[in-house]
């Protein structure tokens, strides 16, 4: 693999691979075992846009197998006297061996991985795509399940502007799961992606009531409605806490069933589902450094051994 900017730069069994490879680095990531495999390496962690847990966890990643990190941040850089995105990034292709890039603008990957030669991971493009994120959403979702087929898997907030929903529910799909997509009437997932799901037979369901979704579903992943993409404050205001889990909620749910976020919650979660079984977001958190450990020994042509010990 070179770049990843959406998941169709992923086959199915690259996926699983990455799955497994991450699953086998869990001891590195929890600090149990120390294997420089990515000594000498170096990653440009670029980001455009505010982020804790990508960033955070790329970082993670790079560290745990010895590996360094130049942090960049447009705030305090060279773009505030007018550098562009192009410049910027050819000398991140002289400083570094691999970018992971978080931009507002839609595109922004893709337009940073033609321009430069060393690899570009998508870390969020403005309403676009996450893939990475996809990435540690399946992977947490393999680890409750212990399968990705046949789940029905609840996605809950703003599917117009939220770039997770986008890239998990392409994967999803691939892998064989039902999909019941949760919003606002202005909220609804973009319907080019609704054709590209439905295109090879997947079963997606569209409707504003979640409390309906919940005791069927396997995975509920709530998503926070995403201020910064509202072109103004009165749209915003009209669908702002339109969705809020709490532990009561749940009385009806699977015994089996995990609530996911890709977080920050604003208050699509209350406090009292936490200490819930159905609680899985900041374990879903962690697995941002395997799943993002496993990539960049993938990307960096480094061999993951079969038995980390
Ligand atoms: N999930 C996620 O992208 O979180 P951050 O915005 O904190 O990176």
């Amino acid at each position: 693999m070179g770049d990843l900017i959406t998941m169709d730069d992923l086959t199915n069994k690259e996926i699983t691979t990455l799955l497994d490879n991450a699953e086998r680095l869990l001891p590195i990531a929890k600090g149990e075992v120390h294997l420089p495999l990515l000594e000498g390496k170096v990653l440009a962690n670029m980001f455009f846009e505010n982020s804790t847990r990508t960033r955070m966890s790329f970082e993670s990643a790079m560290k745990r197998l010895g590996g360094s990190v130049l942090n960049f941040s447009s705030a305090g850089s060279s773009v505030a006297k007018g550098e562009t995105l192009y410049d910027t990034m050819q000398m991140v292709d002289g400083y570094a061996d691999v970018a992971a890039i978080r931009h507002p603008r839609q595109g922004a990957a893709q337009y940073t991985a033609d321009a430069i030669d060393i690899p570009v991971l998508n870390a969020g493009d403005g309403a676009g795509n996450h893939p990475t994120q996809t990435l540690l959403d399946l992977f947490t979702i393999r680890e409750a399940h212990g399968t990705l087929e046949g789940l029905n898997v609840v996605l809950v907030g703003d599917l117009r502007y939220g770039r997770t929903v986008h890239s998990l529910s392409h994967a999803l799909v691939r892998f064989g799961a039902t999909l019941t997509l949760v919003s606002p009437d202005s909220l609804r997932i973009p319907s080019e992606i609704v054709s590209d799901l439905t295109a090879d037979g997947a079963k997606v369901t569209e409707t504003a009531d979640l409390t309906a979704t919940i005791d069927d579903a396997d995975v509920i992943y709530m998503t926070r409605i995403q201020k910064e993409r509202f072109p103004d404050e009165d749209e915003y205001s009209k669908v702002a806490g339109i969705y809020m889990l709490t532990a009561s909620d749940l009385a009806g749910a699977k015994g089996s069933m995990i609530i996911m976020h890709p977080l920050p919650r604003v208050n699509e979660i209350h406090p009292s589902v936490d200490s819930t079984r159905h609680a899985r977001y900041f374990q879903q958190a962690f697995n941002g450094v395997v799943a993002r450990m496993a990539l960049l020994c993938d990307c960096l042509g480094v061999k993951i051994p079969k038995k980390v010990k």
